[in-house]
């Protein structure tokens, strides 16, 4: 099955992630997708802290090092592959994954 189209794999080549506001059944989805070596992965852009966006910049979800997703806010460190918070206010708890596949040189989103 084939899911909504949600950017392309080059629109990751400047930050290694993009954000993308869906509309289902009326209300906003923010979710954001990051490159993690040869894959995709998607994730809520809902930080399990205090429920706010992670990024303040447009497509900024990585640190400095390139290492961790990051939240702007209070400075939750993510790991990129499980979206487990490794450091910060909500150490233990995890970022909600969001299906993603990679179709040619698309992303799409898996059905929710
Ligand atoms: S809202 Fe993300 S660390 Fe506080």
């Amino acid at each position: 099955m084939t899911g909504q189209i949600l950017c392309r794999l080059q629109d990751l080549d400047t930050t290694g992630a993009k954000e993308i506001v869906l509309e289902r059944d009326g209300a906003r989805v923010p979710v954001f997708v990051v490159q993690y070596g040869p894959h995709v992965l998607g994730y809520m852009n809902s930080c399990p802290h205090a429920r706010l966006p992670l990024n303040w910049r447009e497509d900024a979800f990585l640190d400095m090092s390139g290492t961790y997703l990051f939240c702007a806010n209070h400075g939750a460190h993510f790991d990129v592959a499980t979206g487990k918070c490794i450091r910060g206010p909500c150490k233990g708890q995890s970022l909600t994954p969001f299906p993603v596949s990679v179709d040619g040189d698309t992303i799409v989103a898996a059905e929710i």
